[in-house]
């Protein structure tokens, strides 16, 4: 470790230890944190900040693999400079916030020169910062200064398009025989009856309409699989790969712990263009459903991954392969981590856990068990929240115990065996503020898609800081870029900070707890109670035997559930309560009945622990 890591890891503890010596302060009656601790775990938490120090120094190469990853939507995460948008420089003055959440990683959506179509995903030089976002300099301080907090950055890596606007296209839409014209997708099309020119299939694009987009000059159309404005790039043309890979190079010198790689199924089409099968109905654009066969998850792409994967672990201090990956089929993700190889991705997001949109025990079950089971013992990643989808406190919430709910999910996403995608303003409980007219959608695909399709505008809002002003913190310009909504009055970091009972808190004790026991973090998973469909119970079980409980009663009635460890080949003579809400819940002896009122969320240790014999459990 060189001296300035050293001295960040030192500052870092320092940081740690003063959060963990808030804990006890934070017991309260609505929601228990340890209130019933025995000695042996109570002890355990001020030996929380040391061992996480021994950890980062020792195990490198498996930080991403229990990592909390927070995802930062630039736009609105932090606005320094008072344009109404948020900016590097903001979120250098973020991070001591985000040091004592406790995450490990923050992943930045695109920072780079764009025209902004589509909130920066269409790029127009891979190479630079957007004078808008700040400069290269204000890239290396967000590093820097991350660091010193223990905390990795990850960029966002859009490898399936550029912008309109990038010179390698305006080059490629110059001519046929362009330098650059083979960096795109290009088709001749078909002529109609009437002698117009047609696309060459019924592809469409996500955002709307065919996906085939006319060019006069070289009377071709090219593909965009997102809005016009993101031309595809040809990723069966060699030199494209060449080119990208040198991009990343310059950012993996720069220091960046690795990438979040945009649509990343998405990057090879059908070299036939052949038609996609319809499935029936219609989308919230008003296009046919397609079965996307010819432009999703092509057999082809795998090899460029692995020459990817290959590239990237090249580097010192194992950089990460984040992807964008929306599968739904286990063996699918499976691929996509390189099965049994494991030399894919490190981690492909498994969007089936938190984008189905249900509180459903059963549901729950079967995702996080498939995870364990069928990944070849690849560690799952899983994301209730982003900046394209309904924020889950809508998405999940009932409208009554919404609160509660959020607390489930959180528990969920942080105590089961997985890496975490948390996003900004999820861990506020903030909400999902769609425009209510036309005139204020800001997203394209809102405006395309009014009224059916509201766009994306309503997760992306300004994170939440304060009351300072009626920007909440975000930004000093009274019009920024998306409104704010106005609770943030109540729904914002400081004051969830000072309140203990805060779905904030909530987080931080449930990080600083898979910090702090290795049944958490990487304790393999075992299902208990798996005929329940109103409880989601399972346990955590660490190397040396200790185990955890989790348990959640995702019911609006009370459910009496019994702990049993013994049918799982596990041990253990009574359960101490670590978390719980919304009440407390005592002490249990394992095996004895438990009541849960509804929507209960209970982290339990189990007392003596025995030594590791579980039955059908996996690894982390
Ligand atoms: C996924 C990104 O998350 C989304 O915001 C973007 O519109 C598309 N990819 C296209 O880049």
């Amino acid at each position: 470790m060189s001296r300035g890591r050293a001295e960040s890891h030192q500052g870092a503890t320092a940081e740690r230890a003063r959060f963990a010596g808030t804990i006890p302060a934070l017991v309260s009656a609505s929601f228990t944190l340890a209130s019933l601790l025995p000695r042996a775990l109570r002890n355990a938490w001020p030996r929380y900040a040391p061992r996480r120090a021994a950890a980062s120094a020792a195990s490198c190469a498996l930080w991403w693999k229990h990592s909390v990853i927070y995802e930062i939507y630039l736009r609105s995460f932090q606005d320094a400079d008072g344009d109404g948008v948020g900016d590097l420089r903001g979120i250098v003055q973020r991070l001591d916030y985000l040091e004592s959440l406790g995450i490990d990683a923050i992943w930045i959506t695109p920072p780079y020169p764009s025209p902004q179509v589509d909130g920066g995903y269409d790029v127009s030089d891979y190479r630079s910062i957007d004078p808008r976002c700040g400069t290269l300099a204000d890239f290396d301080r967000v590093i820097v200064e991350a660091a010193k907090r223990g905390i990795r950055v990850l960029l966002d890596m859009v490898l399936n398009h550029t912008s309109e606007q990038h010179p390698w296209f305006r080059e490629a839409a110059r001519a046929r025989d362009s330098a650059r014209h083979d960096f795109y997708v290009w088709s001749d099309g078909r002529t109609a009856a009437d002698g117009g020119r047609l696309p060459p299939n019924n592809w469409l694009s996500l955002f709307g309409g065919s996906a085939w987009q006319y060019v006069p000059a070289v009377d071709q159309f090219y593909y965009h699989k997102y809005y016009r404005e993101q031309p595809d790039l040809n990723w069966r043309n060699s030199e494209v790969e060449h080119t990208m890979f040198d991009v990343m190079r310059l950012w993996l010198e720069r220091g960046v712990a690795g990438f979040r790689l945009d649509a990343i199924t998405s990057l090879i089409e059908d070299a036939q263009l052949r038609d996609e099968p319809q499935i029936g109905g219609t989308n919230s654009l008003g296009d046919p459903n397609l079965d996307h066969i010819y432009t999703d998850n092509l057999p082809e792409t795998h090899a460029v991954i692995r020459r990817l994967r290959a590239m990237v672990d090249t580097y010192p201090r194992c950089r990460v392969l984040i992807g964008e990956t929306y599968l739904p089929h286990t063996a699918d993700l499976d691929a996509w981590y390189g099965g049994v190889q494991h030399n894919e991705l490190h981690l492909p997001m498994d969007t089936r856990v938190g984008l189905v949109s249900r509180l459903d025990a059963t549901t729950f079950r079967r995702h996080l068990l498939e995870a364990a089971t069928e990944l070849h013992h690849s560690q799952p990643l899983l994301v209730f929240d982003n900046h394209d989808t309904a924020r889950s406190w809508d998405r999940f919430g009932d409208g009554v115990h919404n609160e509660q709910i959020a607390r489930i999910i959180a528990t969920l996403l942080l105590t089961s065996r997985a890496a975490v995608l948390l996003y900004q303003g999820e861990e506020l409980g903030q909400r999902t503020a769609t425009p209510q007219r036309l005139a204020d959608v800001r997203d394209p695909l809102g405006i395309r898609g009014w009224p059916r399709e509201k766009g994306r505008d309503g997760e992306r809002t300004p994170m939440q800081w304060d009351t300072s002003n009626a920007q909440a913190g975000f930004s000093t310009n009274s019009h920024p870029w998306l409104p704010v909504p106005p609770d943030y009055r109540t729904v914002n970091v400081q004051s969830e900070l000072a309140e203990p009972n805060s779905l904030l808190n909530w987080h931080r004790h449930l990080i600083a707890m898979r910090r702090n026991y290795d049944a958490l973090r990487s304790g393999r998973l075992v299902m208990l109670d798996a005929d329940n469909d109103s409880v989601l119970t399972y346990a955590r079980v660490a190397d040396d035997g200790a185990i955890m409980v989790v348990s959640l009663n995702m019911s609006a009635t009370p459910q009496t559930i019994s702990v049993d460890l013994a049918s799982a080949d596990l041990a253990g003579s009574s359960l101490a309560t670590l978390l719980s809400s919304p009440e407390a819940i005592a002490d249990a002896a394992v095996g004895a009945p438990v009541t849960l009122p509804p929507y209960t969320a209970w982290v339990a240790a189990v007392r003596t622990p025995p030594r590791a014999t579980g039955r059908g459990a996996v690894r982390g």
